[in-house]
């Protein structure tokens, strides 16, 4: 948050147009937050320049569903982009045009056993309550939600959708270091491939439409590696 300009003139004028309707300060800041970080990492990916005066003609558009439909200079850009932010940080993940991708961004923090029960499909509240380490446990009930929550973008439901209707694993042997995989199993059939990893008190999960590798990060190390969990938009004292 605090890398995004108090001004709006790297906005294009239908994302000013937008912002100026919003109401409430949290939805406008995440939103500024978001496109910045999007077109940031488009212009990066396509070799664009990042000044303030090239940064409109990159425009996030949203489809009806809600997902994000990039565009350079009025047309379709050549990649498929999924978005999300939590506590002052955004993450833009991006691969190649037609790949349905989902990402999102948690915090680690604590779950209450409603949340759990509400959720969860039955084999993920197991997996969740073989823990007896509280810690442990929160961490499951977060990455959980989020490998739904980026499934879900892969559907481009969102939540729309029962969260019961998509299930999250992950195989056994897998290291926590670094990247490390999950599948999300949708209720008819499909199932999505994912990575997941924790910066901090930060949890990222990615999923995607087809297998992929995992995320490459666009600077080295990631602003998220050493990020604080903030709320900007809060009133200040
Ligand atoms: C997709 C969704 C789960 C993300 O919610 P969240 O965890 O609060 O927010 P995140 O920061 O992780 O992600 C937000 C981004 O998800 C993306 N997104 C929204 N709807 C999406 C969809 N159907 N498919 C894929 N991506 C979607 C957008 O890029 C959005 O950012 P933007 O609004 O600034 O463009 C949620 O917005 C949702 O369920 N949307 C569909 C239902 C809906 O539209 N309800 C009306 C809300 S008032």
């Amino acid at each position: 948050m605090t890398d995004v300009p108090s001004g709006d003139d790297w906005l294009s004028l239908r994302e000013r147009a937008w912002v100026d309707r919003m109401r409430f300060e949290k939805r406008r800041s995440e939103f500024r937050l978001g496109r910045w970080t999007a077109k940031n990492t488009i212009a990066v990916l396509l070799g664009r320049p990042r000044t303030p005066e090239a940064l409109p003609a990159v425009e996030i558009d949203r489809a009806s569903d809600g997902a994000p439909a990039p565009m350079v200079g009025g047309q379709p850009a050549p990649v498929s982009i999924s978005m999300t932010d939590r506590a002052d940080q955004a993450v833009c993940v991006a691969g190649p045009p037609g790949l349905g991708l989902g990402v999102d961004l948690e915090l680690l923090e604590p779950r209450s056993d409603a949340f759990v029960t509400d959720y969860l499909t039955p084999a993920e509240r197991r997996f969740v309550g073989a823990t007896p380490d509280r810690e442990e446990r929160d961490l499951r009930a977060n990455l959980i939600w989020s490998g739904k929550e980026s499934a879900l973008k892969v559907l481009r439901t969102g939540l729309r959708r029962d969260t019961r209707s998509v299930e999250v694993s992950f195989p056994d042997e897998a290291s926590r270091e670094g990247w490390a995989p999950l599948t999300v199993r949708a209720a008819e059939g499909p199932e999505f491939p994912g990575w997941w990893r924790r910066y901090g008190d930060f949890l990222l999960t990615v999923a995607a439409s087809e297998p992929f590798a995992p995320p490459r990060p666009l600077v080295d190390p990631p602003g998220l590696a050493t990020a604080a969990p903030a709320h900007a938009w809060l009133p200040r004292p």
